[in-house]
């Protein structure tokens, strides 16, 4: 199995199935001397803990990280930082019902195909829960990059869509509400439809909204490995994401050129970022912006049909603790892997000019 690493210079390698005894990963490429806060990074696994609140999966797990290399006396030594959050709380009896036959549009059917077995416990590597290993590396990357600001929130859970432009928002308020909508009211109204959603036995999707705040002129490789080329990688690399826009996005396609323009102040900055902070790959000096859409996740409690691994049509209910809807949790893995990015482009900049 390969692409279980990212980054060129910032490098994390992930490894572990859900129900395994351990996930975990290695970081390669982080500089030496990095005072690193360790309850900060506690603290995002946190926010993507499951059994945070009501409207998430109630599968109880600590999510402790334990670190077991490449950092002394609070510092990064350079070399390879290991680490492992230990699986507590694995139910494997849930899952005996997929041993044989595919969740419609889970990755059962594929992963068989592909590998000819499969670890079927919690949906073994192809679960989220190696988005956890992610959290905890972004986490670093974040304070590598300190004086950067990346703060994402939930910007529409189903049909409920946030419409304020993202200057007037006040984003101390995310962490404040379960759904990590920055519009308190909207929240409200967000969770009270999830409720009603898992009441329902379903699912419902979801867009994030993240805003990168700070970031100097000058990051990203082109032609390839351009900035938003990178950003839209490592979004569409979580679990369950099916769309990235940035800057102005799909709506920017329908707009005139003498609209869409951002004209430029004398100091380079610009008087609109329709751009989304990025030009030609390459960061430009003003806000990053991009949206990221989650499907409504696979396992819904109600009967289904499906195959079995010899191809007979079944009949499949979800069972065990899943997510109504995961943007609420998915959030600190949208900065996690934004982070990443930006780490890694900061590291790659030492051949822009002196
Ligand atoms: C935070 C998070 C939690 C998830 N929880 C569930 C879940 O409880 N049940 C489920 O079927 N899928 C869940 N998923 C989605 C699956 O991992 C994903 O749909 C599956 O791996 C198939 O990949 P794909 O949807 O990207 O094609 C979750 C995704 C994220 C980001």
């Amino acid at each position: 199995m390969a692409g279980n690493s990212f980054g060129t210079l910032f490098n994390v390698t992930t490894f572990g199935e859900s129900h395994g005894p351990a996930i975990g990963g290695v970081i390669d490429g982080c500089p030496a001397g990095i005072t690193l806060d360790l309850d900060k990074i506690q603290m995002e696994l946190n926010r993507r803990k499951p059994g945070q609140s009501a409207i998430v999966t109630q599968r109880k797990e600590p999510d402790v990280v334990v670190f077991y290399s490449g950092i002394f006396e609070g510092k990064t030594t350079g070399t390879p930082i290991g680490f492992a959050i230990h699986n507590t709380n694995q139910k494997s009896n849930d899952y005996g019902h997929i041993k044989d036959s595919y969740r419609p549009s889970h990755a059962d059917y594929v992963y068989d195909q592909k590998y000819g077995f499969r670890d079927y416990r919690g949906g073994g590597r192809s679960s989220a829960r190696e988005t956890a290993s992610r959290v905890v590396a972004g986490a670093i990357a974040k304070q590598f990059l300190s004086g950067l600001k990346i703060s994402a929130f939930v910007s529409a859970v189903g049909p409920l869509k946030m419409e304020t432009h993202y200057q007037e928002l006040n984003f101390e308020t995310i962490e404040k509400n379960p759904v990590r909508c920055a519009d308190p009211v909207m929240a409200e109204q967000m969770e009270a439809y999830i409720r009603e959603i898992r009441k329902e036995g379903d699912t419902v999707g979801g867009v994030i909204t993240c805003v990168i705040q700070n970031v100097p002129v000058g990051l990203g490789e082109p032609a390839f490995d351009k900035l938003h080329a990178e950003l839209g990688k490592a979004m569409l690399s979580i679990n369950a994401v099916k769309g990235f826009e940035y800057g102005s996005g799909f709506a920017g396609s329908q707009m005139k050129g003498s609209q869409h323009n951002d004209p430029y102040n004398t100091d380079g900055t610009t008087q609109s970022n329709r751009s989304g902070g990025i030009q030609g790959g390459i960061s430009n000096g003003m806000d990053i912006y991009f949206n990221v859409a989650f499907k409504p996740v696979a396992t819904v409690m109600q009967a289904q049909d499906t195959i079995d691994n010899k191809g007979q049509k079944v009949v499949m209910e979800g069972k065990g603790r899943h997510d109504p809807c995961v943007v609420p949790r998915a959030v600190p893995i949208v900065e996690a892997m934004a982070a990443l990015v930006l780490a890694d482009f900061k590291l790659l900049s030492r051949t822009n000019k002196k």
